[in-house]
């Protein structure tokens, strides 16, 4: 198969393509470098194109003669969509766009797209089913649900082969943690590995279902060969939440450290209970996560 990966370049992305990569696929990647890092690629034989998923032009040039499109790049940060909706809309909906009407154009048969836990808003703390009905509450939220409904449309109206994977929190090597939007978890272990005090937004009580990156790069293969997807939406997910003060006392131990984290102002538009049903994923996709949270930060700890 000849896949093109968009956001390629970034954490997740990079793993993918390296997994893709070992099972003798030919990769291209779409990146801008936004967040991503050429040298996440350095494991990877790959076509490097350094593109916009908002400019048309370049997402057309990127899908000639491919298969299958993993559609990951992404303003992956809640609260930068929250500061500038204007760019998260043209890259987080513009971009899904884009890579609908470039497959159309081209011919290409399957979209696999990165969507996120966000669509289901600020949570019960009862799992959260793909049949839910969506409350979206971030301008990243709600491009997400409309990427998935532009990619059901364009399932049935033109025949394009989709699946929609809703990642919960994704965590693992190559989490760039440089700025104060990164993932929690690579911030948490930048700065216990410095001995510096963590930052935790709000009471620290909301929950995360955090799921490895090896995990998520399973399912997004799996999705790629999913029989007769018809836009299937699916969650990707451990089944299992943990609050953010449980997630730091845990982070905490591994690294030995007894720094009190400080505490500031819940961030807008942050989901509060986030859990998800895996059933969907078992039955439909044939996925379960096989790393524990445990094993997955002693891991990323111990390197
Ligand atoms: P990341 O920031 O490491 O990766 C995103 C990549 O997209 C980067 O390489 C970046 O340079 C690239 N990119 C951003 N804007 C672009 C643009 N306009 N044109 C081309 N490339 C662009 O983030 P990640 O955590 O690897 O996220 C990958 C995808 O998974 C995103 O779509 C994100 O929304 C989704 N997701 C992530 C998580 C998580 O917990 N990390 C959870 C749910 C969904
Ligand atoms: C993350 C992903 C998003 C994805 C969503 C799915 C990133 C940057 N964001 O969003 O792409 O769609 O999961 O559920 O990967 N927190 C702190 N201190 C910090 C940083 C964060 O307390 O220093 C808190 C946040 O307020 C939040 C929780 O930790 O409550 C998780 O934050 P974060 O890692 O940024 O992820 P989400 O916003 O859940």
């Amino acid at each position: 198969m000849h896949a093109l990966v968009t956001g390629g370049a970034g954490f997740i992305g990079s793993h993918l393509c390296d997994a893709l990569a070992s099972a003798g696929h030919t990769v291209t990647v779409l990146d801008d470098l936004s967040t991503g890092h050429l040298e996440n690629l350095a494991s990877c034989p790959h076509r490097f194109i350094r593109g916009d998923v908002s400019q048309f032009d370049d997402v057309l040039e990127a899908v000639r003669g491919v298969d299958c499109v993993f559609h990951l790049a992404a303003i992956a940060s809640v609260p930068k969509t929250v500061a500038d909706p204007r760019r998260s809309q043209a890259v987080n909906l513009g971009g899904t766009f884009n890579v609908l009407e470039a497959c159309r154009a081209h011919g290409v048969k399957r979209v696999v797209l990165a969507s996120s836990a966000a669509v289901y808003g600020m949570g019960t703390g009862k799992p959260e089913f793909e049949s839910d009905l969506p409350a979206p509450a971030s301008p990243y939220a709600l491009e997400k649900l409309s990427s998935e409904y532009y990619l059901q449309i364009y399932a049935s109206l033109y025949g394009l082969e989709t699946v929609a994977l809703r990642f919960f929190n994704v965590f693992g090597p190559r989490q760039d943690p440089s700025s104060p939007y990164s993932g929690v978890i690579s911030l948490f272990c930048k700065h216990l590995s410095q001995k510096m005090p963590v930052t935790i937004y709000g009471d620290g009580e909301q929950s995360r279902d955090f799921v490895s990156v090896f995990d998520v790069v399973r399912a997004l293969i799996l999705a790629s060969q999913l029989s007769d997807p018809k836009g299937t939406v699916c969650n990707v997910a451990r089944g299992e939440s943990v609050t953010i003060n449980t997630l730091y006392r845990e982070l905490a131990a591994l690294y030995h450290c007894d720094l009190k984290p400080q505490y500031a102002p819940a961030r807008e538009g942050d989901p509060r209970l986030s859990v998800a049903s895996v059933e969907k994923a078992e039955r439909v996709l044939g996925f379960k996560a096989a790393l524990s949270l445990k094993e997955g930060l002693l891991r990323l700890v111990q390197g």
